[in-house]
């Protein structure tokens, strides 16, 4: 089969790292796709700035939306972030003209994931979004494909790499907060923006896909509560300590009783005092993790880098594989429009607003 073609927009530190694993593995991801996978064409803010990778064998877009109907792209791979805006103008062009979509934004799935998704179903188009949660861990198809035959009770993560980076180094080393969000911005862990980090709104974005995946309800981030790590104290974190447990920004999805308005899905991020014999407790650094509770699967616990360059650009290439074997699959839990008739998910009275 020929090759498949990549127009990839977006050349921050997940970007780069699309382009390097993609020549560095080239020939084992080419035996196992069945066919090259190739970058033709990208589009950035600034085709100035060195990235570390040769950029000139590309076709240059100025315009991020032409990517969408360029006539060399099979596949449009969109790591620029944001919910609207561009990525959104991008995402809809794409599967409009009937290019599949590989996407690492989070917060445009917890918003408009629905509408994403019936767009590629009508149309019979891949839309594939592992990067977007947890980094390289692949929790999107362990709950949309392994856990699909259980009932989940619960969902429980560390799903901000960031913030889990903060909180353990001021934890193991007694530092401020501020001197090391810094440490975590040049790592290139953190959002452009990283008050979205540390105010929980990334985590509480992936927090909305997980819940949707797990629960069958569309991907609603206005239904989960947010609490971020701005006011925890290196005081808090040694209190914590001496009664046994650790501080960590926990996401929860769960399922209340049934007679709940809404079918009782309570989704929420907040800075929790883990036990330290809980696996959560042991999380340190970057790394997230994610443990999902099925009525026959048991307890599965996911865990792994979930920022950074390698980990989030080998999510990224999985899909693209994925696609070039010929995988379309549906994008959450059930069909677009059996997640449309799902009631929705209500959180509104657990979360006291
Ligand atoms: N800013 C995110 C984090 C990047 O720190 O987890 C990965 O989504």
């Amino acid at each position: 089969a020929d090759r498949l073609r990549v127009g990839l927009a977006g050349l921050g530190t997940v970007g780069a790292g699309v382009v390097r694993l993609l020549d560095a593995n080239a020939a084992l991801i080419e035996r196992r796709s069945g066919r090259a996978i190739e970058v033709v064409a990208v589009s950035a803010r600034d085709r100035t700035r060195d990235r570390g990778i040769d950029l000139s064998r590309f076709a240059w877009l100025d315009d991020t939306a032409a990517l969408a109907g360029h006539d060399e792209v099979d596949v449009v791979v969109e790591l620029i972030g944001g919910a609207d805006g561009p990525a959104l103008t991008l995402a809809r062009g794409a599967l409009s003209a009937g290019r599949g979509l590989v996407t690492a934004n989070k917060a445009m799935l917890a918003h408009h994931g629905l509408e994403l998704a019936a767009l590629a179903e009508e149309r019979g188009l891949p839309l594939k979004f592992e990067a977007a949660v947890a980094g390289g861990i692949p929790v999107i198809k362990g709950l949309r494909e392994g856990a699909a035959a259980n009932e989940i009770a619960r969902v429980t993560g560390i799903l901000n790499g960031t913030c889990n980076f903060i909180l353990s180094k001021m934890e193991a080393e007694g530092r401020d907060f501020a001197e090391v969000l810094s440490e975590a911005q040049a790592l290139g862990y953190a959002e452009a923006d990283p008050t979205f980090d540390i105010d929980g709104i990334d985590a509480a974005h992936k927090l909305a896909i997980l819940a949707s995946l797990a629960f069958g309800t569309r991907p609603a981030f206005g239904d989960v509560g947010v609490q971020g790590i701005r006011h925890v104290l290196g005081a808090d974190i040694a209190e914590a300590a001496a009664l046994g447990h650790r501080v960590r920004l926990v996401g929860v999805a769960e399922a209340g009783p049934s007679d709940q308005k809404g079918g009782g899905l309570f989704q929420r991020v907040h800075p929790h005092l883990v036990p330290i014999d809980h696996p959560l407790a042991h999380v340190t650094g970057s790394t997230n993790a994610v443990v999902a509770e099925g009525d026959h699967v048991g307890r599965l616990l996911f865990q792994g880098a979930g920022a950074g360059a390698g980990p989030t650009a080998s999510a990224v290439v999985a899909d693209l594989i994925d696609i070039a074997r010929g995988v379309v699959g549906t994008p959450f839990a059930m069909p677009a429009a059996a997640l449309a008739a799902a009631p929705r998910a209500d959180s509104g009275e657990r979360r006291g607003r």
